[in-house]
């Protein structure tokens, strides 16, 4: 099987579950060597491990809340020490929580904003100084169709993807020319823990059943089926490649 990422070195945030696993398994796939970041130590050992012996090449784990700019600089630099310089970066780490707008606490606001905009700024500055001295990067931010349009009592999920994507757009301008792109994917509603814990939440909520709110979220994701994590993942190989250096500042919609 071809490796075109062979030699290339990958962090993926939030790597080791839902959307992040599917692409720190496809990041390997096509050669990469990936290092997997989260919250969850034991989970992220035992996911790097399945990797490694998986893909037969080394992945390596770093326990990093995306949220806390000092976490983040020191993984990255011990990260950067053990496994070199860092090619691809995958911003994907994130969490939503669901309120209307009035009873949206400050406490969630600031969480929201926090791990999913603030943390792709701080991973983001890690890595671009040396991806842009070498001529090559990618960075791929896992945004959301939130960051596109709005969603009823999301509020500060969606203001803080509609960041992410402008973080993405303002970004390529700066990097144009220089061999590094960073785009962002904006996946619908995916088959994911998050995804379920979200209608939980709102079924526990409004007293409905389970089955009504994904009936109701179904009916909200425009094509009547929820995306599975390996059909973003393979979107964000192919934003990786090489050849796809005309490719930067740009949403791609990936909803069913
Ligand atoms: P998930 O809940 O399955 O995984 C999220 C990952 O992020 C977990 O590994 C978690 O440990 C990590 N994480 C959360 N906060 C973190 C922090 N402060 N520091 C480091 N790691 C942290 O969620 P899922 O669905 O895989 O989501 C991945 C990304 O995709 C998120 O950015 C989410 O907003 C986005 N997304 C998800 C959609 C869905 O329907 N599942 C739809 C659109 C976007």
């Amino acid at each position: 099987m071809s490796k075109p990422l062979s030699g290339k070195h990958a962090v993926v945030t939030g790597g080791a579950r839902g959307i992040g696993a599917a692409v720190s398994r496809e990041l390997a796939r096509l050669g990469a060597t990936v290092s997997v970041m989260g919250r969850e130590r034991a989970r992220l050992e035992q996911f790097a491990g399945a990797l490694a012996e998986e893909f037969k090449q080394p992945a390596a784990f770093f326990e990093v809340d995306v949220a806390r700019a000092k976490s983040v600089e020191e993984n990255f630099r011990a990260c950067h020490k053990q496994n070199g310089s860092i090619d691809i970066l995958v911003n994907n780490a994130g969490i939503s929580e669901s309120a209307p707008f009035l009873k949206t606490s400050t406490e969630s606001w600031s969480r929201m904003l926090e791990v999913n905009l603030n943390g792709v700024f701080y991973c983001t500055r890690q890595v671009l100084a040396p991806m842009v001295e070498r001529g090559f990067g990618r960075v791929v931010n896992i945004a959301s169709t939130a960051g596109l349009r709005g969603y009823r009592y999301v509020a500060a999920y969606c203001a803080s993807k509609h960041g992410v994507i402008g973080l993405t757009r303002a970004l390529a301008l700066e990097l144009t020319g220089k061999g590094v792109t960073v785009n962002s994917i904006c996946p619908g509603f995916t088959n994911t823990d998050l995804l379920k814990n979200s209608i939980a939440n709102v079924a526990a909520k409004s007293g409905r059943s389970i089955e009504a709110v994904r009936a109701e979220f179904l009916k909200d994701s425009r094509s009547g089926r929820f995306v599975e994590p390996e059909e973003i993942a393979i979107k964000v190989g192919w934003l990786c490649l090489t050849e796809q250096a005309g490719i930067n500042g740009q949403e791609l919609v990936i909803e069913g």
